[in-house]
């Protein structure tokens, strides 16, 4: 860990700090057992297609990291893993390097290690189009994930306290950039309303970041000096909520789920729940600060045990995972009664 004190160090560091596993909504979803699986463990495919990239797997390493000289190494670590696990990867938000040049290879260097690889960019929503073309061109990157952090800003004892020129920064980004673009939460989870806004300026991927995992708000509230928010950790909604809310109101774009998964169960919970990919973020930052080589066996191995979940359910393909017979219980029951989800 590095002994300077830096927004972007103490991010990382807090989120590790804050780490645990289990409780999560994912708990709250019970596949049905069916005892003839109907297929066999060589037939089943983890390709996933969309945004034209070459995705061979269903989960992703998420933004986490850049903007300083040790979470430049962080992001060296992770694209270590991204490019012998062949997964996608996104870097932190790259806001640090336009204001200050002398951070761009700390986000960079996730390029060079994996000249290859599917890499995001990631930019926040009080950016204009301006911003965005050179996010892109910083990494080369094949999209650029646009992050809506309110809660996260208003804890943050230097954040943004102006929002209202959100939506017309991302019309704009979507409408203007040659790059996919994936708008994201952080944490915070989303609502149907949020999804369907989002559909109507013309946004074709959404991660809902839902409530379960990495607490931005909790690490803004340790962060502050003065007077603390304590009552804003609790907010926002799970990320089996916010998949119930997207998969119900969300007609052409592609929803992807972060928030909490730990575990190839959850991985394969979330893509039954409507998402074609699952991103993790601190699950993976808590496996690679320890051991870069055993988390990519690791991952390696969650591959095989996707498949293995897949087989038993009978899904040949992610997009047969949604077709899956699914139980919903507990806290996720009744936010589907009291939002009037089917
Ligand atoms: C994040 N996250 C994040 N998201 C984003 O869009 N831009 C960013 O710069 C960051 N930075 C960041 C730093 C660290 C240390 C962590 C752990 C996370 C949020 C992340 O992408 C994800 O949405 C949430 O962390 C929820 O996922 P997990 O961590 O519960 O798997």
């Amino acid at each position: 860990m590095p002994k300077t004190n830096n927004r972007k160090n103490e991010h990382v560091s807090l989120s590790e700090k804050f780490y645990k596993e289990g409780d999560s909504s994912f708990k709250d979803i019970a596949f049905v057992h069916h005892s003839f699986p109907q297929c066999d463990v060589k037939d089943i495919s983890l390709d996933v297609s969309m945004l034209d990239l070459p995705f061979t797997s269903p989960f992703f390493i998420n933004a986490m990291s850049g903007g300083s000289t040790w979470t430049g190494k962080v992001n060296e670590k992770l694209a270590v893993i991204a490019r012998e696990t062949n997964l996608a990867m996104a870097t932190g938000s790259v806001s640090a390097a336009l204001k200050d040049p002398s951070q761009a290879d700390t986000f960079q260097i996730v390029r060079k290690t994996n000249p290859n690889g599917v890499v995001f960019a990631n930019l926040g929503a009080g950016h204009g189009l301006e911003n965005a073309k050179r996010a892109v061109d910083l990494l080369d990157a094949d999209a650029l994930q646009i992050h809506l952090n309110a809660p996260q800003e208003i804890v943050m004892p230097e954040g943004d306290r102006e929002f209202s020129d959100w939506i017309e920064n991302i019309q704009s980004i979507v409408e203007g950039l040659d790059r996919p673009v994936i708008v994201k939460e952080v944490g915070f989870g989303m609502s149907r309303e949020t999804v369907q806004l989002l559909e109507s300026i013309g946004v074709k991927l959404i991660d809902i970041s839902g409530k379960g995992g990495t607490n931005f708000a909790q690490i803004e509230n340790y962060r502050r000096k003065d007077f603390k928010l304590d009552d804003f950790e609790a907010w926002g909604q799970s990320t089996v909520a916010s998949l119930l809310e997207a998969q119900e109101s969300v007609s052409q774009a592609s929803l992807i789920a972060s928030g909490g998964i730990r575990r190839p169960m959850e991985i394969v919970k979330a893509l039954a729940l409507g998402a074609s990919l699952s991103g993790l973020s601190s699950q993976i930052m808590h496996m690679a600060l320890d051991d870069v080589d055993q988390t990519i066996q690791t991952l390696t191995h969650w591959k095989e045990e996707i498949k293995r979940i897949m087989t038993l359910l009978g899904a040949k393909t992610i997009e047969d995972l949604k077709k899956t017979d699914i139980i919903i219980t507990g806290d996720s029951a009744e936010w589907c009664e009291a939002r009037a989800i089917d």
